[in-house]
């Protein structure tokens, strides 16, 4: 695994922080770690965190390009947009707080004009507020370079001094601005060696689209902890933060690594070591998503479309991976062998948001059919606990993206230590995929909705696979129940392609009577208490409505105190061996006039008699009513956030890709 490191070096790779060993743990293969955290809070930079970059020099009138490769990336971001092109030996520069259709009306003008090369930028501040002048591009004291960047220079704050104390006037309060002029401090008449001087001034992370009127022909980019993609193409070249804004002009692609730069011209390429100037040879991949599936497909959504995309999405990561007469799974690119499995003691699952969500259900299904004691963290707290990992512990990351900076972090912890790392994720190539022993690729295709939902299931069904393979291999499952959960995994795609469109249409005219809560609750328990909070963080996240998941019976505990006509319960009662717990919180809250809106099996009349709002769903293999019951959670937030008329696919205040902590 590249940068798998002994735990005992005074410094990590990876940012500031200093790690060092403290304890040595309970056994040999033990070793705790302790983290001086210290150094992450004086960061001085003030950046876009997640912000997406976008770069072409080609052939092709660059304009459009641009703004259809910065839509593509407007999930990452969407506080402000900027670009910028070369025209007749001179840079032409936009900006615009706000979204990027903004920038669409300031650009627009100039949409054909006759220029070939250019680079763009969609922003999620940080630090410094989402104003048009701390929108990127930066510009150097000329007006004549200009820098596009994703991540956060940590020690802007003393380059800044230096610079201006050499003269240099900033415009914005932005770090990226530093590297515009300090690039421009080491330029003499060569681009490359002035951005590879810079670079090696500078403490933090990047994503960078570098150009320089004196060198038109020439595109600069490098990368260090932030995700970017070089696009191969007949005469032309691309940048972009992620695959989907590269689709629809080629599929060919090329992963920067960290401390990697990149030189573009028309038709050729050279990546080489920020450091030494080695020239690498890099592998051209070929991804298999195209241009289509980044598209709305006639949803007035991509929420709403992902959420039908599930059965799809389901199946594919399935497909080839069961066998179908035996139904005994197949999952070589786990990268473990059976006796590596065998000695497994412990799982570690790591991940954040919705991700983390899925990886709750697994601890269900693992520790019951595999019998491994599995613990799950947020990659945040992960990161910054002490940590009890070894060699017989096996850690998973569960990510979308394959971006996300805790989850990273958190893996490359786990690696230090010793641990085999695993990944579960949805986009080929990234960060994750590459730094981990073993990848289970979900293949849901690109998913745009910043809020996540076909993502989800398709890691839920990943990691039922998983499950199914390590009690398998463990022999902790028999093969008939195996096949019959298999089977089951299968069968629930099947169920809610049939009862999407019967779902939604109830759920729409259900919300007329909760649209304009102020405060929902949703509870569940056992395999469903996961999809309770994954089902309350849907609807916060798109709705603004305050939500909370609960464990059904931690209701007592606390929470029925809230109980009252203007606080709105969804409760998940799916006919499983915790129902009759699960109906006794729900006569609860209805004791106590709650409102309640319940989701469980057809034929379950009593749950009519507790309240008029009852969503019947078909009877699945127990083990697989996580994926089922999330679908109509789904629907309710969409639902409700589309009849509040708010932004479903790029909330206030979210990034899809969060590559910051
Ligand atoms: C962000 C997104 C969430 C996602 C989380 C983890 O918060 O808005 O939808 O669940 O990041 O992302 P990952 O790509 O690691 O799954």
């Amino acid at each position: 695994m590249p940068g798998k490191k002994d735990a005992s070096s005074s410094a990590c790779r990876w940012g500031k922080r200093s790690i060092r060993v403290w304890e040595k743990g309970d056994g040999p293969d033990y070793r705790s770690i302790f983290f001086d955290i210290q150094l992450d809070t004086q960061r001085e930079g003030r950046s876009c965190g997640m912000c997406g970059i976008v770069g072409y020099i080609g052939t092709r009138k660059v304009v459009p390009i641009l703004i259809e490769g910065l839509r593509r990336l407007e999930y990452r971001g969407y506080d402000s947009a900027g670009l910028v092109y070369e025209h007749g030996g001179r840079l032409v520069k936009y900006r615009a707080a706000g979204k990027l259709s903004n920038l669409e009306a300031e650009v627009d003008e100039n949409i054909g004009v006759a220029s070939h090369t250019g680079i763009g930028h969609t922003r999620w501040a940080t630090h410094g507020a989402p104003t048009r002048d701390n929108a990127h591009p930066h510009s150097d004291c000329t007006g004549e370079l200009v820098v596009v960047h994703n991540g956060i220079i940590e020690n802007y704050g003393r380059l800044k001094k230096e610079l201006e104390a050499k003269g240099h006037r900033f415009a914005s309060q932005t770090d990226t601005e530093v590297l515009a002029h300090l690039i421009e401090e080491y330029l003499d008449d060569d681009l490359v060696t002035a951005v590879r001087e810079a670079l090696a001034r500078v403490e933090g992370s990047y994503a960078l689209g570098v150009l320089w009127a004196g060198d038109p022909d020439t595109l600069v980019a490098a990368r260090n902890h932030s995700p970017l993609v070089m696009g191969v193409g007949e005469d032309a070249c691309f940048i972009a933060s992620d695959v989907p804004a590269l689709l629809p002009y080629t599929r060919q692609v090329i992963f920067l690594d960290d401390r990697e730069l990149a030189v573009l011209s028309r038709g050729s390429y050279t990546v080489m070591d920020v450091d030494d100037g080695a020239v690498l040879d890099k592998e051209v991949r070929t991804i298999d998503w195209n241009a289509a599936m980044a598209e709305k497909g006639g949803f007035k959504h991509f929420m709403l479309k992902e959420i039908y995309e599930q059965p799809q999405a389901i199946l594919n990561t399935v497909s080839g991976r069961i066998v179908p007469d035996t139904g005994a799974v197949e999952l070589p690119e786990i990268g473990l062998d059976d006796d590596a499995i065998r000695s497994i003691r412990r799982i570690a699952l790591v991940a954040c948001g919705t991700s983390w969500h899925a990886a709750l259900v697994a601890k269900y299904w693992i520790e019951k059919w595999a019998g491994i004691p599995v613990e799950v963290d947020i990659a945040s707290e992960f990161r910054y606990r002490r940590l009890l990992l070894g060699p017989d512990v096996l850690t998973i990351s569960i990510s979308q993206s394959g971006e996300t900076a805790d989850t990273l972090a958190g893996i490359r912890l786990a690696a230090e230590l010793g641990s085999r790392v695993v990944t579960i994720c949805n986009v080929v190539g990234s960060t994750m995929t590459r730094e981990a022993d073993g990848v289970i690729y979900t293949h849901a295709g690109p998913e745009i909705g910043v809020a996540s939902t076909k993502a989800f299931t398709s890691q839920l069904a990943a990691l039922f696979l998983l499950t199914l393979y390590l009690g398998q291999v463990r022999g902790t499952m028999d093969p008939a129940t195996g096949k019959a959960l298999a089977t089951g995994l299968v069968g629930v795609a099947t169920v809610i392609e049939e009862e999407l469109p019967r779902m939604q249409e109830q759920i729409r005219v259900l919300i007329e009577d909760y649209y304009d809560a102020r405060d929902f609750l949703f509870v569940g328990r056992g395999l469903n208490f996961p999809i309770a909070l994954e089902g309350a963080l849907k609807l916060k996240e798109i709705s603004y409505i305050h939500a909370e998941g609960y464990a059904a019976g931690e209701l007592k505990h606390g929470p029925i105190a809230l109980i009252d006509r203007d606080m709105p319960v969804l409760a998940l009662v799916p006919r499983d061996s915790v129902y009759q717990k699960t109906v006794s919180n729900v006569e609860e809250i209805k004791a106590r006039q709650g409102r309640l809106v319940l989701i469980g099996t057809a034929g379950d009349e009593h749950l009519a008699r507790l309240t008029d709002d009852v969503l019947y769903l078909p009877p699945v293999h127990e083990e697989l009513n996580p994926l089922l019951y999330t679908i109509p959670a789904q629907l309710l937030s969409y639902e409700i956030a589309n009849r509040r008329g708010c932004d479903v696919d790029q909330p206030r205040n979210l990034a899809k890709s969060v590559t910051v902590e």
